[in-house]
């Protein structure tokens, strides 16, 4: 079985019609999407692949979701994934994928999706680990080793969550390291996603590193009408412009997260 037969026809079609639309462009020009129907219409013409992305949100909001999907997507597309598994053990990413009726095996072995665990540390059985990821400078050596088996493809990270590995670390140390983490991947060219809990974080901390991210997305719980619902606000600070639009979603077990105005 060839490796895109494993996702179903729509995916395939849907992440086709994008392809083609940014594989026109130079190298330096490749732009990306989420994977994520009604969150990709607020960026028609995708993401440039030197962007990070900060997903900040509540426990339990859809932040580990979105990660999966962003994977799931970049797989379709040709990338090589690294999916740094930070807040629980890796294969909880691969039944989500499952569910979302993507099987990882094949793209594991093919070195496409490279899966390292940050969760079990030193006991960790899987193939690829970080024995010791609050240690912020072993966590670089290891990301940036994990990155270059990207080889020719464009590579797209999922760290899950950031905040875990930081959450030990004093401001000042937080804002070095991850300058200098952002500054790397931008310069490969990195599609990044890195997720956080503000609350596990120190004020200081959270707000110097919103300032860091060229584009943010928000995830929050509110309470509308006495209903407790899931709301996205995607900002894009660098340059200026954000979005102040709370879009209310859901998350279905089949296709994850759903944008309110896409349900039918
Ligand atoms: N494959 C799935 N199908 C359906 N629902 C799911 C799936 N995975 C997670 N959920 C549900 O989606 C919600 C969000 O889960 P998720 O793990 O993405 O939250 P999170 O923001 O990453 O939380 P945390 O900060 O605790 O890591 C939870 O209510 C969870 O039960
Ligand atoms: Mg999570």
């Amino acid at each position: 079985m060839q490796l895109g037969e494993l996702a179903s026809g729509r995916e395939v079609a849907y992440a086709t019609m994008r392809r083609l639309a940014w594989s026109r462009g130079p190298e330096s020009m490749r732009r990306g999407f989420f994977g994520v129907e009604g969150l990709d219409d607020l960026v028609p013409d995708g993401i440039s692949y030197d962007t990070q992305i900060l997903v900040e949100g509540d426990t339990g909001i859809g932040k580990s979701v979105l990660a999966t999907q962003f994977l799931y997507e970049g797989l379709v597309v040709g990338d090589t994934c690294v999916y740094i598994a930070c807040d629980e053990p890796p294969d909880v990413m691969r039944l989500n994928m499952a569910s979302f009726r993507l099987g990882t095996t094949p793209y594991e072995r093919a070195g496409r999706l490279i899966v390292v665990d940050a969760y079990a540390r030193e006991r960790s059985r899987e193939r690829y680990s970080i024995p010791d990821p609050a240690n912020l400078d072993e966590f670089f050596l290891y990301e940036k080793r994990f990155l270059e088996m990207g080889g020719n493809r464009p590579v797209r990270l999922v760290v899950d969550s950031l905040s875990t590995i930081l959450s030990m670390a004093e401001t000042a140390e937080i804002i070095e390291f991850n300058s200098n983490r952002l500054r790397l991947l931008r310069s490969r060219e990195v599609f990044t996603l890195d997720s956080a809990v503000s609350a596990v974080l120190e004020e200081k901390a959270i707000n110097a590193l919103r300032h860091a991210y060229p584009m943010i997305i928000n995830m929050r719980f509110a309470v509308s009408d006495g209903i407790t619902q899931r709301y996205v606000q995607l900002g894009k600070l660098k340059s200026g412009q954000f979005q102040a639009t709370q879009h209310p979603f859901t998350i279905d077990p089949r296709t994850g997260i759903v944008l309110q105005s896409r349900q039918a």
